[in-house]
């Protein structure tokens, strides 16, 4: 596979858009609504278009990573711009062939040399570990409702970037779309049928009883939820141990999902060398 990384250009948005429709329809819910994101991000005041890249590979479109500036808030009030990027695709059939990791590593180094102090996201806690992200809790960076959880991941730019940066970190207002704006949008595409998501039951049916309430006090319905949560946050779950763990991770290699990490997991320390 030739793969090449190079800024988005207006001929590729309807491209970008379609590929985004295809890597998150039925990934975490049966529709997905970040194609509408993607195209009110590009015309947003904050978007860095220095940052948003396309990934071709053998010359066709297969991924998109988009950046929008943010700020830390401190508790007196002042503001420190820091730089979120997502959402990250890739065409789910291009999977697992190192083009998402390309892409966040490519526009890191190019963040970087533009000067900016940091990145901070929401996203997968057991992909971004590998880029050197850790969890901001790390650095007194929560979300605006002062709370945190591991996928809520910083990364300082340079040496000290966040040193006496804490606070709460607000993402730009344009991400909070709405709903039927978003399905008017989807309509410019061709039909999808909504997809059927995996329950949670192909899980619970495999686990002792005593270990459900676990998983059900986090309302979590589907397997695509499990996304939200770390391996290492959840081994703090009531009952789940690193047994209850390799159970869940078969569960989520055999219906195509990423596993957890365990604490013992190379990732961190690989992340480190890098
Ligand atoms: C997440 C995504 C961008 C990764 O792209 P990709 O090109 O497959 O990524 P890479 O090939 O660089 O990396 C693959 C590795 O990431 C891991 N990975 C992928 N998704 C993961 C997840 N949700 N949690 C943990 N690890 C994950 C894979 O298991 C694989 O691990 P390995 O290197 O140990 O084998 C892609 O799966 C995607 O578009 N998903 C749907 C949209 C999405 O979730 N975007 C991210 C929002 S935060």
């Amino acid at each position: 596979m030739n793969l090449t990384l190079r800024l988005e250009t207006p001929n590729d948005h309807r491209a970008v858009e379609e590929l985004t429709r295809e890597a998150f329809w039925g990934f975490t819910r049966p529709t997905c609504d970040e194609h509408y994101l993607v195209h009110l991000l590009r015309n947003s005041p904050a978007l860095v278009p220095e940052l948003d890249y396309v990934a071709e590979a053998d010359g066709k479109l297969v991924g998109h990573i988009i950046y929008t500036r943010a700020k830390v808030i401190d508790n007196e009030g002042r503001e420190h711009e820091v730089l979120p990027f997502g959402p990250l695709r890739v065409l789910p059939e291009y999977w697992n062939r190192g083009i998402g990791s390309a892409l966040v590593r490519r526009t890191i180094a190019a963040a970087r040399n533009l000067g900016y102090r940091a990145i901070i996201i929401y996203g997968h806690p057991d992909y971004y570990p590998r880029f050197g992200f850790r969890s901001a809790d790390l650095f007194d960076i929560t979300t605006p409702q002062g709370t945190n959880f591991d996928a809520l991941m910083a990364l300082p730019l340079y040496e000290g970037a966040l040193d006496g940066i804490t606070g709460a970190f607000h993402i730009d207002p344009v991400f909070d779309i709405d709903v039927e704006a978003a399905k008017a949008f989807d309509r410019n595409f061709p039909h999808k049928e909504p997809a059927h998501l995996v329950p949670i039951d192909v899980l619970l049916k495999r686990l002792q009883p005593s270990l459900h309430k676990a998983i059900r006090d986090r309302k979590i319905t589907t397997l695509a939820a499990l996304n939200r949560f770390s391996g290492r946050e959840m081994l703090t779950w009531e009952g789940i141990d690193e047994n209850v763990m390799n159970i869940i991770n078969s569960t989520l290699r055999e219906y195509g999902y990423a596993e957890k990490l365990l604490p013992s997991s190379s990732i961190l320390k690989r992340a480190e060398l890098e």
